[in-house]
């Protein structure tokens, strides 16, 4: 299965169950916590804190994320990548565990043919909060899961927050057993290369202070309401669909490979160990590099008209320069500024005639 097509499926799944499918927000937001926007539930954060009112109950969203305190995984691991897609489910106050785990598991285990992604339940395992009694009654009963297919982890494994102050929660994650020639048997506490995680249910209750639940300290409230944020990883999702060894030789990042191989001279297949590594590295960073290239230029000239008219809507996270709808806002250059006091390269480029 092609990658548009787990977006497709993803995004289709959540629509039938009434959720608003929103566009993935820029790689580059308005929160001077984030350098890149590194999860689907960056846009929302501010209907999860109440600091905005939410105009949907529940959402869905496949969204651009860069995370580059993975870099020195890419390449050596199978499942990272700095650039990835997460696809997500959120609710603002409407379902909270059980429906999370509904929507996720029909998803995951439910037939090609009925719009899942046919994943084997027999070889699903889950995770859940070392306290979180009600997460493991729900997999068991609508999932049908054996104790023994769920474990329990700490903060470190089973919190989410932002890595900063702001909404987190314990979360429950699914994943897939890829079998024993990949690894020790013993489910996720004992291998996270067999045991693939395909997909992070965070559980949004808690407002974190300075220091984070994940190592121990105590949240230090709680959020107006109970929210669901998740993250299913579009590559992972792929690279297991599509029978290839990693998230590198997927439909999306094999082709760098086979150009890189052409222009170098050197062979991914039958190259040596660290060739190979090199090879990843360099799929994953070209993507990046566009990715991160691509976003920049369109902050760079996002008040021009042209690029106005062809932007999504502002949200509480747009950038300073989004004319707003939320009132705190204000445009830092007007359309009208010098051409040189703003580089607008990209955008006067492709209107040029050739
Ligand atoms: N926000 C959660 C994550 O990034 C879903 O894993």
């Amino acid at each position: 299965m092609q990658t548009h097509e787990i977006r497709r499926r993803f995004l289709a799944h959540f629509e039938r169950a009434g959720h608003t499918p929103v566009p993935s927000a820029s790689l580059i937001l308005d929160d001077p916590t984030l350098l890149f926007v590194n999860a689907g539930m960056v846009q929302f954060k501010p209907y999860f804190l109440g600091d905005a009112p939410p105009p949907y109950a529940t959402a869905t969203s496949i969204q651009k994320c860069v995370r580059t305190g993975d870099i020195e995984n890419v390449g050596h691991t199978t499942r990272h990548n700095t650039f990835f897609q997460m696809a997500g489910n959120f609710s603002f106050g409407d379902y909270f565990k059980e429906g999370a785990i509904r929507h996720a598991w029909s998803l995951v285990t439910g037939s090609l043919e009925d719009g899942g992604f046919g994943f084997d339940p027999e070889r699903i395992w889950v995770t859940v909060y070392e306290n979180d009694d009600e997460a493991e009654r729900l997999w068991q009963e609508i999932a049908g899961l054996p104790l023994e297919r769920i474990q329990r982890r700490d903060g470190l494994d089973n919190y989410w927050d932002m890595g900063v102050p702001g909404p987190g929660g314990p979360c429950s994650e699914i994943y897939y057993d890829r079998g024993p020639e990949f690894g020790a048997e013993g489910g996720p506490v004992a291998d996270e290369d067999r045991y693939l995680e395909i997909w992070n249910l965070v559980f949004m209750q808690d407002v974190r202070g300075d220091e984070s639940p994940k190592y121990g300290a105590a949240p230090i409230g709680e959020l107006p309401q109970k929210n669901i944020d998740t993250g299913l990883g579009v590559e992972r999702v792929a690279f297991l669909l599509q029978g290839v060894d990693n998230v590198y030789e997927t439909d999306l990042l094999r082709p760098t490979i086979d150009r890189v191989q052409e222009l170098s001279g050197r062979s991914y297949d039958e190259g040596t160990p660290d060739d190979g590594v090199r090879f990843r590295v360099i799929a994953d960073h070209i993507r990046t590099g566009a990715a991160t290239c691509c976003a920049a230029c369109c902050a760079a000239s996002c008040a021009t008209p042209a690029c106005s008219a062809s932007r999504s809507p502002c949200s509480p996270t747009s950038p300073p320069w989004c004319a707003t709808r939320w009132g705190r806002h204000t445009p830092s250059w007007s359309p009208t500024s010098s051409a040189s006091s703003r580089s607008c390269a990209p955008r006067r480029r492709r209107s040029s005639p050739r």
